[in-house]
C-alpha cells in the first residue's frame, strides 16, 4: 500500500487578526468568526511564493523521514497559485532541494487539489513503482484577493503541507481508496483569471459567490464521503478523524448536520488558518499529530470541494 510516512507543513510569519482587518475595512472580528469560524490567518511576506512554502515544508517532511532529496523519486505540489505560469512550482522546489532522480509536477483542482494530488500520487506509485513522493499543497491565495472586497479578502490565509508518501509492502495502514469528481458547468461561482504571483493582471481576483459555493460544499462533499464510504463497505464508525478541507467552519458543521456525523470527529483547524485552499488539509492533519489528537494507526476521511467544480474523498490509515 501507498504510506504516509510523515507529515509537516509550513506558515508564513505574518499573522493578521480580525481586528487588523477591521482597522481598514468596514468588518468586525464578530462578523467573520461568526459567518466562519476565523479568527486570525498567516500571510505570505511580498517576496515569499508557493514554492518557497512548499520547500520549508519539504524539508521538515524529509527530515522527519530521515530520507535525502535524493532518494525522491517524484514531487507533485498542488497549487492554483504557481510562482509563475510556468514552469511548475514542483520544478522549482525539486531543483531546490537537489532531488536529481525525482520527476516533478504541478496539480491544479483547486481547493480539491490536495485529494486529486492523493490520487495521482497513489495510482502513479502503484503503475510506475516509485518508491519514495514528496507530495505538498502550497498556497498563496492572499496575493490573489482584493483587500477592499470584504467579502472575499476576509476568508483566505497562506501555507503549505507536505507528506511523504512511500510504497510498502505492509497492507495494513495507508491510502484505501480515493474518488474524485468534477462539474464544469459551476465554473462562475468560483474562479481567477491572473495570470502567477510574480506578474499579476490588474484587478484581476479571486472572484467568488459566497452562498452558491457555500451550499455546493456541503451537500457535495457530504454525497462524496458517503459514496466512498459505501464503496469501501465502511460506515462512519470505521473513521477514527474526518479532515475536510477548512474553507468555513458552519460548512463542516452542515455538511455532518447533513449525514448525522458527529461533528466531534472533525480537525478544524479554520480559526487560525483561515482557507489555505489546497495546503488546508495537509495543514491540519500536521496541526492535529503535533497536538497528538491523530496517531499512527487512525482512519482518516479527507473530504474538500474547490473551483471547478471539483471536489472528492480519500479514506487512509496513518
Ligand atoms: N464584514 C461585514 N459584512 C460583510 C462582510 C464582512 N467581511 N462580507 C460581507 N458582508 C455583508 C454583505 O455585504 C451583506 O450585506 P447586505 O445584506 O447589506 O448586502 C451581508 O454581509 C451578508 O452577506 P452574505 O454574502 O449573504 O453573507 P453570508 O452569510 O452568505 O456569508 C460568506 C458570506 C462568504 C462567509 C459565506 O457565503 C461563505 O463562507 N461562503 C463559502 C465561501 C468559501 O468557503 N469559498 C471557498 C470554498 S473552497
Amino acid at each position: 500500500m501507498i504510506q504516509i510516512n510523515s507529515v509537516a507543513s509550513y506558515l508564513p510569519k505574518k499573522i493578521v487578526t480580525n481586528d487588523d482587518l477591521s482597522k481598514t475595512l468596514d468588518t468586525s472580528h464578530e462578523w467573520i468568526y461568526t459567518r466562519t469560524g476565523i479568527s486570525s490567518r498567516h500571510i505570505a511576506a511580498d517576496d515569499e511564493f508557493a514554492s518557497d512554502l512548499a520547500l520549508n515544508a519539504a524539508k521538515t517532511a524529509l527530515k522527519k523521514s530521515n530520507l535525502d532529496p535524493k532518494d525522491l523519486d517524484a514531487i507533485i505540489v498542488t497549487t492554483i497559485t504557481s510562482d509563475r505560469r510556468f514552469p511548475s512550482v514542483a520544478c522549482k522546489v525539486q531543483g531546490k532541494l537537489g532531488a536529481n532522480k525525482a520527476f516533478a509536477l504541478d496539480v491544479n483542482a483547486a481547493c480539491a487539489g490536495f485529494i486529486y494530488g492523493l490520487a495521482v500520487a497513489d495510482s502513479m506509485m502503484k503503475s510506475m513503482n516509485l518508491r519514495n513522493v514528496l507530495l505538498i499543497g502550497s498556497e498563496t491565495l492572499t496575493k490573489f484577493v482584493d483587500w477592499t472586497d470584504r467579502s472575499t479578502c476576509v476568508l483566505f490565509g497562506d501555507g503549505a503541507g507536505a507528506f511523504v508518501l512511500q510504497n510498502s509492502t505492509d497492507n495494513s495502514r495507508g491510502i484505501i481508496a480515493t474518488k474524485l469528481y468534477s462539474n464544469g458547468h459551476e465554473e462562475k461561482y468560483n474562479y481567477l483569471l491572473a495570470h502567477s504571483s510574480l506578474q499579476k493582471v490588474d484587478k484581476n481576483y479571486v472572484t467568488m459567490v459566497g452562498r452558491s459555493v457555500f451550499k455546493y460544499a456541503i451537500e457535495y462533499m457530504a454525497m462524496s464521503m458517503t459514496e466512498i464510504l459505501e464503496e469501501n463497505n465502511m460506515s462512519i464508525d470505521d473513521i477514527d478523524w474526518i479532515i475536510p478541507h477548512q474553507a468555513n467552519k458552519r460548512i463542516l458543521e452542515s455538511m455532518c448536520k447533513m449525514k448525522n456525523f458527529p461533528i466531534e470527529k472533525v480537525i478544524i483547524t479554520t480559526d487560525t488558518h483561515a482557507n489555505t485552499s489546497s495546503a488546508s488539509i495537509p495543514l491540519a492533519l500536521d496541526d492535529a499529530i503535533t497536538n497528538r489528537t491523530v496517531k499512527k494507526g487512525d482512519t482518516l476521511l479527507f473530504t474538500a470541494l474547490g473551483a471547478g467544480l471539483t471536489w472528492g474523498s480519500a479514506i487512509v490509515r496513518l
